[in-house]
């Protein structure tokens, strides 16, 4: 099976000023594709060839193939929660929920923007619900993603390796995180609730 570079539901001069062009043509055109080709190389000739990407993730040792499958997964969920048309405040049921386990939006957001920051190095910041179905704010390391904990759904991520940011805000990951929230697409965030 050949893994493919997924198709973005907007172009990608829409996100400007929160991403720019010439982002979008390194970190999805560059990085994101990348990962895919090490991805499809990697894999020939091996038990992994035959599988889907979630299956990988699942099965693969946590090197080379791993790696390569879950940052494609990781950036395709990134790139594919974002919108020109954001409401920019989340939908009813996912409000609700963002009130009771945060108290508020915006307290929500501050707890986000924390997490982010404070992970160290290259990684990804998510919201998740749980098992309970309590939402939760969690930091992944390198390529580690949501897949691997069987009893958390990811709702939101946020990538916080300096390649998604660091043309646009050069090293200041806080005004990036400030652009992140005017364009995501809360209305999908709505339909997996
Ligand atoms: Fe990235």
């Amino acid at each position: 099976m050949t893994h493919n570079l997924p198709k973005l539901p907007y172009e990608i001069n829409e996100l400007t000023p929160y991403i720019s062009v010439e982002t979008f043509e390194y970190h999805y055109g560059k990085h994101h594709k990348a990962y895919i080709d090490n991805l499809n190389n990697l894999i020939i000739w091996t038990e992994f060839e035959n599988l889907s990407l979630e299956e990988i993730i699942k099965k693969a040792p946590a090197w080379g193939v791993f790696n390569n499958a879950a940052q494609v997964w990781n950036h395709t969920f990134y790139f594919s929660w974002f919108t020109p048309n954001s409401t920019k405040i989340p939908m009813k049921k996912t409000l609700e929920l963002i009130n009771r386990d945060f108290g508020s939006f915006e307290n929500f957001k501050e707890l986000f923007n924390k997490s982010a920051t404070s992970n160290f190095g290259s990684g990804w910041t998510w919201l998740v619900l749980n098992k309970e179905w309590k939402l939760e704010i969690i930091n992944t390391s390198n390529a580690w993603n949501i897949l691997t904990m069987e009893d958390k759904k990811a709702l939101l991520t946020c990538d916080v390796w300096e390649h998604a940011y660091y043309i646009d805000t050069r090293n200041s990951r806080p005004k990036y995180l400030e652009n992140f929230w005017n364009i995501i697409d809360w209305e999908k965030i709505e339909s997996f609730l």
